[in-house]
């Protein structure tokens, strides 16, 4: 029965649920108490005032993250959505721009675009690294262009150099969405930090976390400033303040906890050895299904860390014969929690319908009558045959996987190899 897959009735390779991953410890309640006893849980004034940078531990923790990833600015922010929010805004995006992004992301990094009233367009990733494609990113310019948003999906860098340089050739702005990487490197540098401004979340399933929360990080003094004014109320601060360009001044709340901060602090000072942990039981699941036919492990570009927020693998059914759908049968009837597919933003029914605000088609008819901007199923066919045929995706910052349970996850996956004649 054990060689017999638990599809056809046989026993069930994983037969416990795996632990959840907790990072939080006594030093994160520590850290929340004392916060409570203080009574102080905001420092935050809208208005220009010395609150008008946050409590004591917003600053700290801002100051832990800045000598962390050795960067001039970071600002906090409650959520990487947030973070994204301030920096279109912050490097003065207008409304009808056209800013590229990535279908394979999660839907905040393009929706962050809409809010300012700026068009996203989808240029295609590459198969990979699943990041953004550098050739397509080129075919998406046109003289409305003015940023590119760059995710380094899944904890792997994009191709930031060359991204960068792109950027440069036609002076466009550049974001890099980091929520997935903390702590991936880039050559000698930080994942997050190669961009105009970085963006990192800090929620609940990331490799380390707030609750909610986020953090952006810059070299330029004066975006620093607007992601702060932007943060907290910029209309009612910029007269005060003496800030004279009032292009996107117009704040919201994205103000982090004192709570939230002083964990953060706690959790940062963990970020070493989490990754160290999920790293090392990454490599043992790269090892372990080596050589199965038809399956690709992630690749690590020369020079990169890839920090798995979730472990990535494609997989060739003309090679084994035998459909990803009833291969993710199979495996899940093992006990795995294994996807497949990821997103594919193009296809949500806001730009499927070009409903964004209101029911007129606000911003595309307003800024594209000619419909020249086009979100067709066609427009990025790596993404689409990814997620449609090949793409598979095991979670790993969720769960806390012991040694054995690598083995067992391992073990599941050569056990549906072993049969696929039975599939
Ligand atoms: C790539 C990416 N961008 C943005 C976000 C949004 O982050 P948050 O939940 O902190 O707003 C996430 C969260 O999963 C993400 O993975």
């Amino acid at each position: 029965m054990e060689n017999e897959l638990a599809l056809l009735g046989g026993s069930k390779t994983i037969d416990k649920p795996i632990n959840r991953y907790n990072s939080i410890g006594a030093e994160e309640m520590e850290a929340a108490k004392s916060v409570v006893e203080s009574g102080i849980l905001s420092r935050f004034l809208g208005c220009w005032d010395e609150d008008f940078y946050g409590g004591d531990k917003v600053r700290e923790f801002e100051e832990a993250w800045r000598t962390y990833f050795n960067v001039k600015h970071a600002v906090s922010v409650n959520s990487n959505t947030s973070g994204l929010i301030a920096a279109i805004g912050a490097l003065g995006i207008e409304p009808g721009d056209e800013v590229i992004v990535s279908p394979w992301t999660m839907c905040a990094t393009a929706t962050s675009i809409l809010i300012w009233n700026a068009i996203p367009i989808f240029a295609d990733i590459e198969s990979e690294t699943f990041n953004l494609d550098p050739n397509s990113i080129r075919r998406c310019i046109t003289p409305n262009t003015k940023a590119i948003i760059v995710t380094d999906i899944f904890g792997h860098a994009a191709r930031l150099d060359e991204i960068m340089e792109i950027a440069r050739e036609y002076g466009l702005s550049v974001i890099e969405d980091a929520a997935q990487a903390p702590g991936a490197r880039y050559g000698k540098r930080f994942v997050g930090t190669v961009a105009d401004i970085g963006v990192f979340s800090l929620n609940y399933h990331k490799h380390i976390h707030t609750g909610e929360g986020g953090m952006c990080v810059t070299e330029n003094d004066s975006l620093a400033e607007r992601l702060q004014l932007i943060r907290n109320h910029a209309e009612a601060v910029v007269e005060d303040k003496g800030v004279t360009n009032l292009s996107n001044m117009i704040g919201f709340n994205f103000r982090l906890g004192e709570i939230e901060a002083a964990i953060g602090i706690e959790q940062l000072k963990k970020l070493d050895g989490q990754l160290d942990s999920i790293i090392c039981r990454a490599n043992s699941l790269t090892q372990g299904l080596e050589g199965l036919r038809g399956l690709r492990t992630p690749r690590v570009m020369d020079g990169c860390t890839h920090v798995y927020y979730v472990y990535p693998l494609v997989y060739d059914a003309k090679a084994t014969a035998v459909s990803r759908k009833r291969l993710l049968e199979a495996l899940r009837s093992e006990g795995l929690r294994i996807g497949g597919g990821y997103q594919n933003l193009h296809l949500l029914p806001l730009f499927q319908r070009k409903t964004a605000y209101g029911t007129r088609g606000f911003p595309w008819k307003f800024f594209d009558p000619e419909e020249k901007i086009s979100y067709a199923k066609t427009i990025c066919p790596v993404a689409e045959e990814l997620h449609d045929h090949t793409f598979l995706v095991l979670p790993m910052c969720l769960f806390d996987y012991s040694n054995n349970d690598v083995e067992l996850i391992i073990k599941a996956f050569r056990k549906v190899w072993r049969n696929l004649d039975s599939l």
